[in-house]
């Protein structure tokens, strides 16, 4: 593998200058830039999280950034490797051994029990799992004494424990999460979110989380703000209320404003939800005024669109497909 490692350089993610356009040679009427000129470093050790409208692209952040996809151009160096250097079986092994990655819809492989969807990214790697190194793991999500269970006979908070035990397990560089909360309910959300949180303390792991939820996004040490594929802002240890107003401004959720209770402060227009669209168009009702707490993280907080049932269908890769 080309590139050098650095384990002691603080910034374990590194964009300079990445543009992602799809669809074809520049200027062609149906081309898409989903990424601007994304330049940001990402520390070790730290909780970032990712907002933004939809289709600003926080996914295409996210799968640059992991190596599952590939920028237009510009640079990305992931725990101190330029992945543009790399040829794609050595980008598969970087992959695999230094980045961990949460889907929505957790991707668990439902044949397999518990212990054997954790394991799978090791075995996958060539390694053998270390009893006392899954043990532990699996006691942190509290899915101790689960091993055995495949993931139909598991709640989703309980699923998407054993996700995050699949993330974590590799001891990887960084945990990249793509709305990880998004299908949960708001107590199972905040558990998972704790949980994260914990592995950037416990295990100094670096966590990049996209979400639509400013309660969620609130766990982290900075939050960053994407509009038409450019970072226009960041907080850092923000409170709800303030990742709230800052999307508020970007016009992710029309005039929706958000009290310190999480209660609405002013009214929500009515027909908006095609401007937040896929946050808010997934609400129930949208396009009526639904009530707050109906609305993806605002108010009913984590996540919790209609009733905690999963609201938004994954629309990331395949389970595996960037690990493999
Ligand atoms: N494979 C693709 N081909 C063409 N266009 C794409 C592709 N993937 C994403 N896009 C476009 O790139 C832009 C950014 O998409 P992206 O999925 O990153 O947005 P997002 O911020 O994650 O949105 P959401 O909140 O809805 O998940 C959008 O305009 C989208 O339509
Ligand atoms: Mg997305």
């Amino acid at each position: 593998m080309s590139g050098t490692t650095s384990p002691d350089t603080q910034e374990v993610v590194r964009l300079d200058a990445v543009h992602k356009i799809y669809g074809g040679a520049k200027g062609q009427k149906n081309q898409v830039t989903a990424l601007d000129g994304v330049s940001i470093g990402l520390d070790r050790g730290t909780f970032t999280a990712v907002m933004g409208p939809s289709g600003s692209g926080k996914s295409t952040f996210l799968h640059c950034a992991a190596g599952l996809d590939r920028p237009t151009s510009g640079s990305v160096r992931l725990d101190g490797v330029e992945l543009s250097d790399l040829k794609e079986r050595a980008l598969t092994k970087l992959r695999r051994e230094r980045i961990g990655f949460i889907f929505q819809a957790f991707n668990l492989l439902p044949a397999l029990s518990v212990l054997d969807n954790v394991t799978l990214p090791l075995r996958l790697a060539g390694r053998k799992p270390k009893q006392d190194a899954v043990d532990e793991v699996l006691q942190r999500v509290g899915l101790a004494g689960m091993q055995h269970r495949r993931p139909g006979e598991l709640s989703g908070g309980q699923q998407q424990r054993v996700a995050i035990a699949r993330a974590l397990v590799t001891k990887p560089a960084v945990i990249f999460g793509d709305e990880p909360t998004g299908a949960l309910d708001t107590h199972t959300a905040r558990e998972v979110l704790i949980l994260l949180r914990e592995a950037v303390q416990w295990a100094r792991q670096t966590i990049v989380m996209v979400t639509h939820d400013p309660v969620a996004a609130a766990h982290a040490d900075r939050v960053l703000f994407l509009a038409d594929g450019r970072i226009v802002s960041s907080l850092e240890r923000p409170t709800p209320d303030q990742v709230a107003e800052r999307m508020t401004h970007l016009g992710a959720w029309g005039t929706e404003r958000v009290a310190p209770s999480g209660e609405p402060v002013a009214e929500r227009v009515a027909g908006t939800a095609e401007v937040a669209g896929g946050g808010l168009g997934q609400v129930a009702g949208a396009g009526q005024a639904p009530g707050v707490g109906q609305l993806p993280g605002v108010g009913g907080g984590l996540g919790s669109a209609s009733g905690g049932r999963p609201v938004r269908p994954s629309v990331q890769a395949p389970a595996w497909e960037g690990l493999r």
